[in-house]
């Protein structure tokens, strides 16, 4: 069963075409993952699946619901969340109140948000920060902190922009099973990420797009050794970073 199902959307800003005729379907229960390089229109695309953005052309059905056109807050309720490439908590507030604002979604009593917004927390080895001011947090802690806001608003499918940017290896890889639990915990989970490393190792399936058009999907392995999506890389410095990692990955 397909939990979202995007039809042949498209959206221009002036004369560019961000996203162009683009059609993919997520299976519930999945973990994928959607790259392109800088300008492909991967945000976009997210943007237009969540309600932040209108479709020009096109149809986006949430398990099973038309939901095209629809409010963000809406979509949330629904249980379509996203979460944003540039993390911007409310700095002088807690971890736990910034948390308490995903989970506001579900709970109308701040002492139950304020509750669920631990149990979050917990789950995100963010517990031990719940007191501190958000803006005390390191990089890593606010991605992880962004992560559990989307969480927090109890969604089916969590649409993820590039939590990984910015972090250390050490970090990326202490991030991985934060991830793949989110899958485990029954969180279906398409992520935008530039770090190969994770993809290979985290997702199911990968839709490639490059200049707002999706130019291959299958496997990892499949669409890093495809010639047209190393093409489409050419010129950014990733086709070597993409080798790279299969080397890794196959090791
Ligand atoms: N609100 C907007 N108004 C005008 N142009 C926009 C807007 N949002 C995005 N664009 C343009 O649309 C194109 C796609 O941008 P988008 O942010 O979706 O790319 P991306 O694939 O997420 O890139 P990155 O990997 O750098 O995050 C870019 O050329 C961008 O400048
Ligand atoms: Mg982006």
């Amino acid at each position: 069963m397909n939990l979202l199902e995007v039809k042949n959307i498209s959206r221009a800003f002036g004369g560019l075409r961000a996203v162009e005729d683009v059609s993919l379907d997520v299976p519930v229960g999945s973990l994928t993952a959607l790259i392109g390089p800088n300008g492909a229109g991967k945000t976009t695309l997210f943007a237009l699946m969540s309600g932040f953005l209108r479709p020009d052309l096109g149809q986006i059905f949430f398990d099973g619901v038309d939901i095209t056109g629809r409010a963000p807050h809406l979509n949330a309720m629904l249980g379509l969340t996203r979460t944003f490439q540039i993390v911007q908590p409310f700095a002088s507030q807690t971890v736990r109140e910034n948390i308490a604002v995903g989970a506001h979604l579900k709970f109308a009593r701040r002492d139950e948000a304020l509750h669920a917004a631990e149990e979050v927390a917990k789950r995100l080895g963010l517990h031990a920060q719940l007191d501190k001011p958000a803006a005390d947090l390191t990089v890593a802690g606010r991605k992880r902190l962004e992560l559990a806001r989307a969480l927090a608003t109890q969604p089916k499918l969590l649409l993820l922009d590039e939590v990984l940017a910015g972090l250390n290896p050490q970090e990326i890889q202490e991030m991985l099973p934060v991830v793949h639990g989110l899958v485990d915990g029954g969180v279906t989970v398409l992520m935008i990420e530039h770090v190969m490393q994770a993809v290979m190792n985290l997702a199911q399936h990968v839709w490639v797009l490059a200049q707002g058009q999706l130019i291959a999907q299958g496997t990892p392995s499949e669409v890093t050794q495809n010639p047209q999506v190393v093409e489409a890389y050419l010129g950014h410095g990733t086709a070597a970073r993409l080798l790279k990692s299969q080397q890794v990955t196959h090791a």
